[in-house]
């Protein structure tokens, strides 16, 4: 189960958040009308796809990876890797055969990755929905040539792409070339799209339980897209509008798990490509407790109070830590001899969020119950709807990103590419 508990964002704005409530229950229902901004992006209600073919073929390309390849490179950016990469290492950490390239255009990341591949026998997954994108393409380029080097003329059958289903660079090559393809659904954006094969390849190459991640997805919608006044996406939606309005404009989504740090990484996209745009938004920071209370801590206790906070904590760990008993005590740490490691984590939440709550700073939390598959597939439905309803809250269409070509013309123009 997941709960969530906005008391203290209730409370701190007591005359303005049941009017706000409502405007998100109406935000809900535009959303469901898909009559609002965007309408032509809402595929991601409707995932992961009911095509029974199309899982059955990710399933055993999954399969056929995991058998006969010791890695996957999954080579994407933005939407096209942050959904699987925050997925596999909530639930992984580091232990699981997936990479990831074509996030950067760093020489030491991918002669690190180069490095690795000649021991190893891999498959490439290249993620594009445009196709066109230059990071995911220039790293696709170099290890496409690094794989035929390996491969010969079998490297064709250890890559697959997923990408439009009939436009752009990377369908056009795979086509031409005869890589196994999975197509990206028109209405479905990069942010929205780590349950349609963008993100399920990967998932199910690295071992998750497939079945739980479909199955909790579909139960996720069904508690996401109610209008109920429990909807935990509702009332999220309306716990950062209010903080919003009220002049926090900066949301922290701070764990207690360091496994959690790309969720928010995933999270922090989901909720800027979405709202920070005509000058509005709540900008999405992100911190790792306890680690960063030894460095952000600070500032969120004492510093300019524009942010508000939204928790997200583990409430039960399938396999504990019991803290041993020391004869000598010579750290002075047997007054906590004999407990979980767990239970340890949970007071740290605790005395955080009541010493940040006492420095005014707005908070709310996600608990989990467990850190598995059904939750983390329920909470990413669940932040997506929340994400949503908050941009119709702002006026705004949640579902563009204009913004993001900026840069991109710039660096053209400097590479000399024609027409720039
Ligand atoms: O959310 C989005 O739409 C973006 O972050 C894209 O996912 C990102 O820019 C990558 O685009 P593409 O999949 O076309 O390579």
């Amino acid at each position: 189960m997941i709960r969530y508990v906005d008391k203290n964002i209730q409370s701190t704005f007591p005359a303005h958040y049941p009017a706000v409530l409502e405007e998100a229950s109406a935000a809900l229902k535009l959303l469901l009308s898909r009559s609002g901004k965007g309408k032509e992006y809402l595929g991601w209600l409707d995932l992961p796809t009911a095509d029974a073919s199309e899982m059955r073929r990710l399933q055993e390309s999954a399969a056929e990876i995991r058998d006969s390849g010791d890695l996957l490179v999954c080579v994407g950016i933005g939407g096209s890797y942050l959904g699987a990469k925050a997925f596999i290492h909530a639930l992984r950490g580091e232990k699981h055969r997936i990479r990831f390239a074509g996030q950067h255009l760093s020489p030491l990341e991918l002669n690190d990755l180069l490095g690795e591949l000649k021991e190893k026998d891999f498959y490439i997954n290249v993620i594009s929905k445009s196709g066109t994108t230059t990071e995911p393409g220039v790293a696709f380029r170099i290890l496409k040539a690094e794989a035929e080097k390996k491969y010969g003329k079998n490297a064709a059958k250890r890559i697959i792409a997923t990408t439009d289903a009939r436009k752009g660079a990377l369908r056009r090559l795979a086509d031409e070339i005869g890589y196994r393809s999975f197509a990206i659904p028109d209405d479905v954006g990069g942010r929205f799209s780590v349950l349609s094969p963008v993100g399920l390849l990967p998932l199910f190459a690295a071992g998750l339980d497939a079945d739980q991640i479909l199955r909790a997805a579909l139960a996720g919608f069904k508690t996401a897209l109610a209008d109920d006044a429990d909807n935990p996406a509702l009332r999220y939606a309306a716990a950062r509008n209010v903080c919003y309005r009220e002049g926090k404009g900066i949301e922290i989504l701070a764990n207690f798990e360091p496994r959690f740090h790309y969720l928010s990484e995933w999270w922090k996209q989901l909720c800027g490509e979405s709202e920070g745009k005509e000058g509005k938004g709540i900008f999405p920071a992100s911190a790792n407790f306890t680690t960063d209370l030894h460095s952000l801590g600070q500032w969120i206790q004492e510093g300019t109070r524009s942010i508000f906070e939204t928790f997200l904590v583990v409430d039960h760990y399938q396999k504990d830590i019991t803290i041993p008993r020391d004869p000598q005590d010579g750290d002075g740490l047997n007054y906590i001899a004999g407990l979980q490691l767990g239970y340890v984590n949970e007071k740290a939440f605790k005395g955080t969020r009541a010493a940040h709550e006492s420095g005014g700073v707005p908070t709310s939390t996600f608990h989990l119950d467990y850190p598995d598959e059904e939750h983390l597939s329920k909470l990413i439905v669940i932040f997506e709807t929340a994400v949503a309803v908050s941009g119709y809250m702002m006026g705004i269409n949640p579902f563009d990103q204009p913004g993001v070509e900026a840069y991109k013309h710039n660096m053209f123009r400097l590479l000399g590419k024609p027409g720039y």
